[in-house]
């Protein structure tokens, strides 16, 4: 089914240029742009937003680098959209991300890792929710 999938572009893609070449590579693999938005994120937003991450050894650093220059936020629509978008971007770690993914592509680290993507239907939601109001989406 047509469903729906939140992502963000991160500090580390932005700063090196790559936002037009992964929202093509966005849009050439069928998705198509419900919301977006250029914001940089605050340490109470980021912190809110990963707040599922609180406990784990990398949520300070995740929060310092999600917030250190602006992203790229945005709803993206598609037939099986977050299984679809996972497996456009490769996985967390770009060391370990397949071949001509997003991460594979154009990230360096775990941390700068160029994009975010909601790993369930239900998270897509809230992700969505958290970032943009009804007026906003398209
Ligand atoms: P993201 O999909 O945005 O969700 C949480 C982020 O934490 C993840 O991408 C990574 O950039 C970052 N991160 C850093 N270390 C780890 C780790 N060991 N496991 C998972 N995510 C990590």
């Amino acid at each position: 089914a047509t469903n729906r999938t939140f992502t963000m572009i991160k500090p580390d893609a932005v700063a090196n240029g790559h936002i037009g070449a992964i929202l093509n590579d966005i849009i050439a693999d069928g998705f198509s742009i419900v919301a977006m938005k250029y914001i940089q994120l605050t340490k109470k937003t980021a912190g809110d937003f990963y707040a599922v991450h609180k406990e784990r050894p990398f949520y300070g650093e995740l929060v310092n680098f999600m917030t250190s220059g602006p992203i790229v936020a945005a709803i993206l629509e598609k037939d099986n959209a977050v299984a679809d978008f996972r497996k456009l971007i490769g996985a967390t770690n770009p060391a370990e991300a397949a071949e001509g993914t997003i991460r594979n592509k154009y990230a360096k680290s775990i941390d700068a890792n160029a994009v975010h993507g909601s790993d369930s239907n239900e998270n897509a939601e809230i992700e969505g929710n958290f970032f943009f109001s009804q007026f906003e989406r398209f």
